[in-house]
């Protein structure tokens, strides 16, 4: 027990250390979309609605089957668009909760995905990063077209350029091929974006492919235990600002 603490505290000190060495700086940012700018979770209010008391549960599931079936397909080499999967996850949900979900509340959440909220702190994180001459994008596993109505239903579209889709490479995050498209399309290396999720395994997956990382850990979910820590953690997006100073 005592050995232990010991390395527990060795683990503190060396995370104590490495978060007071300046971040590196990055040439651009690239923000994961769902859950990231877009709070998926949004749907739970539409989804308590239909189902009073269950609405949580519903959109748990539902978030956790989706991303569960993008691996599925992207290993098993069946690509679907994310809007497909995302509807089958919802079915799967509501079956799996007992949930009656006729073609009205289908429709209605799907709807309700269509047009999630985006958090408040994102316009002005994206307009000081416009403002300091960084470009910002979005990668995602979302494809084009959802991509572009979320956008611009948060009024952001003229603060995000490039908005990169997985459907471009027919494969799902972690797959190194989606990762691929930031350089790419940026022409800067891996170390010299930044690249924001707040889903701790997408972090994690961009961590192992090579860029600089931000996890926004607005859950407070427990860090992935797989021996990897994002280049670094914070609770809201705002943390983006301190990889750019302002001069
Ligand atoms: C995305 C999902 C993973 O936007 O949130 O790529």
């Amino acid at each position: 027990c005592r050995r232990h603490l010991m390395r527990g505290g060795v683990r503190n000190t060396v995370r104590a250390m490495m978060d007071s060495v300046p971040p590196p700086t990055p040439d651009a940012v690239l923000f994961d979309a769902y859950g990231t700018l877009f709070d998926v979770y949004s749907v739970g209010l539409a989804a308590e609605q239909l189902w009073p008391g269950r609405g949580d549960a519903l959109a748990l599931l539902w978030r956790d089957k989706q991303i569960d079936y993008t691996r599925l397909c992207s290993m098993s080499g069946r690509y679907r668009p994310f809007w497909d999967l995302t509807r089958a996850g919802l079915r799967f949900a509501a079956q799996k909760l007992g949930l009656p979900l006729d073609r009205a509340a289908e429709d209605r959440l799907m709807n309700e995905y269509r047009h999630l909220s985006a958090f408040p702190e994102n316009r002005e994180v994206l307009q000081a990063l416009a403002q300091r001459g960084v470009r910002a994008g979005i990668l995602s596993n979302g494809d084009p077209e959802m991509l572009a109505v979320a956008v611009r239903s948060a009024g952001l579209q003229d603060l995000l350029n490039p908005v990169l889709s997985a459907h471009g490479v027919q494969r799902f995050k972690t797959d190194a091929a989606v990762y691929q498209l930031g350089p790419q399309a940026l022409g800067l290396p891996a170390k010299k974006i930044l690249f924001v999720s707040s889903n701790g395994w997408d972090a994690i997956g961009a961590t192992w492919f090579g860029y600089t990382t931000l996890w926004v850990n607005r859950a407070g979910a427990p860090l992935e235990q797989l021996d990897t820590t994002p280049t670094r953690t914070a609770g809201n997006l705002r943390a983006v600002l301190d990889f750019f100073p302002a001069s």
